[in-house]
């Protein structure tokens, strides 16, 4: 339904060809406005709304960007960049959220930019003009214009725009921050982690985006939803150790084993270390998550959360319990991801929990742990991305997401595709490859952003814990500068713990 009520929006506003000509920004057309954000504090500020990004716009609504500029910017002001993409969806150009972070950078002066992009969604219906454009197109026909790799591309165009008017505009062009949730998450993973790749510039220069460079300073990524075409062999990897994947049919609990059993191949293939320099195997990996999810839950102890043993965490005997000493150690309850979800707060009088336990999680039955974050929420099928097998699962939104103009949906991934007799073809091959951030952080002609802020709620089961630590680590192992967490007692979401995430910007902008 909700697929439906987007279809009709985008069709119904269509307009043939607008803003055809050079790009403009006018510096006087700005429109005074405020904002009251989530403490009360009222925010002047400036809109320039419906800037067109590209000369040539085929789907007049999405492709503009909307700039807010809160008084007091100035040339050298940093740029908060937030996407609403979701679900890989069709995304407005959307105003400011007084409970979002984009209603918070504002507060603490940023310049806040806000794209329009198209998605899987996004439609138009052909009229004379476009059919006799376009062969093969009939007037009349419902044409999808967001397919891979659009969205990226629309963002991408948003940044040149930026660029292109940064001496006319208050704010600096060179250091833009992009935030973004799941796919929107991957959408800020793209921006970050593929800028001024060639791959991408004939596609830009025929939508008539600036010709100007699409890099960016940094990318904050909320469970970013990203290496699709690896995404299924992760999920089947981690999850085939949880009771839910035993209940499946002989066909599906097949396939989960096939999935699982390319991953030791793929993990080895990225040649990926750990901090102290050792390569990670199929062997390590599981430790390396093990670790990760364990030093989450020691930074949410640390700060006052009660980590149940149920989940399976041990922890030490000493150092512990009602007469230690108070846990948290000068650390304020919100840093490092761990500001505290209801159900995990403090429990009062200083017990740690339901019973006495030490100052130190020693390890984790991660067995234990994955069957606790089922429980939380039910796993998705086998395939969990590439679902589309013929007669036996349904296509899922990636599946639509690399399908083409016509409104189809494709096979993405080797194995899938197997599973239907069908063959990849070189274009969907190159549209997976433009749309996975991993794709380009060893290509020596991308620049990527230097400053990374990538979390993923350790709950989250929307993708796999491998794919958001394979990013961060990805990007350790080329020197970036990067803050991860798998933050505690997360489930999929975004835009949290925002204390932390605006001290980290001020950090890196100082
Ligand atoms: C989103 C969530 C998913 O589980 C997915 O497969 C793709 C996108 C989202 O929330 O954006």
């Amino acid at each position: 339904m909700k697929k439906l009520f987007a279809f009709l929006i985008s069709v119904s506003f269509y307009i043939v060809a607008s803003a055809q000509g050079a790009l403009q920004f006018d510096s006087n057309a700005g429109v005074k406005s405020s904002i009251v954000v989530y403490d009360g504090t009222k925010v002047d500020f400036m809109a320039y709304e419906r800037l067109f990004y590209v000369t040539n716009v085929e789907d007049s609504v999405y492709r503009f960007l909307n700039v807010y500029v809160p008084e007091g910017a100035t040339q050298k002001t940093p740029i908060f960049l937030r996407t609403y993409v979701g679900g890989y969806m069709a995304s407005p150009a959307a105003q400011p959220q007084a409970g979002d972070a984009t209603g918070r950078a504002l507060k603490e002066g940023y310049v806040v930019v806000i794209p329009g992009s198209r998605g899987r969604n996004s439609a138009i219906v052909a009229d004379k003009a476009y059919a006799k454009a376009h062969k093969g197109v009939k007037e009349g026909q419902t044409i999808y214009t967001g397919r891979a790799p659009q969205a990226i591309l629309d963002l991408k165009a948003a940044i040149r725009y930026l660029r292109h008017f940064d001496k006319d505009m208050l704010g600096n062009a060179e250091c833009i921050i992009t935030d973004g949730t799941s796919a929107g998450g991957a959408m800020s993973a793209l921006m970050g982690a593929t800028g001024n790749n060639p791959e991408y510039a004939d596609l830009l220069k025929d939508m008539g985006a600036a010709d100007e460079r699409d890099d960016v300073f940094a990318s904050v990524c909320y469970c970013p939803i990203i290496d699709l075409e690896h995404a299924d062999i992760a999920y089947e990897w981690l999850f085939q150790q949880t009771d839910s994947r035993q209940d499946l049919d002989d066909l599906h609990k097949g396939y989960t084993q096939a999935l699982a059993a390319l991953f030791p191949a793929y993990i080895e293939s990225l040649r990926l270390r750990k901090s102290d320099g050792t390569m990670l195997t199929g062997d390590n990996y599981l430790d390396y998550i093990k670790n990760e999810i364990i030093r989450s839950a020691q930074i949410a102890k640390n700060a006052g959360a009660d980590i149940p043993d149920s989940l399976g965490f041990s922890f030490s005997n000493s150092a512990g319990g009602m007469f230690a000493a108070p846990i948290n150690g000068g650390m304020r309850p919100q840093m490092q991801g761990g500001q505290l979800p209801q159900g995990m707060r403090p429990v009062r009088g200083g017990r740690m929990g339901s019973r006495q336990v030490g100052e130190y999680i020693t390890d984790l039955d991660m067995k234990k742990y994955l069957n606790y974050v089922v429980s939380t929420q039910t796993l998705k099928g086998v395939p969990a991305f590439d679902s589309q097998i013929e007669d036996i699962n349904r296509a899922s939104g990636e599946n639509d997401l690399f399908g083409d103009w016509s409104g189809n949906s494709v096979n993405y991934t080797d194995f899938t595709a197997k599973k239907n007799n069908a063959t990849l073809t070189d274009a969907i091959r190159q549209n997976v490859k433009l749309m996975n951030p991993m794709s380009f952080i060893d290509d020596s002609k991308t620049t990527i952003a230097p400053h990374w802020y990538i979390r993923h709620g350790a709950r989250d089961r929307d993708t796999a814990f491998p794919v958001p630590v394979n990013f961060a680590t990805k990007l350790q192992n080329a020197g970036k500068n990067v803050n991860f967490l798998l933050a505690w007692n997360r489930p999929h979401s975004g835009d949290y713990a925002l204390d932390e995430l605006f001290e980290w910007i001020a950090l890196i902008c100082k």
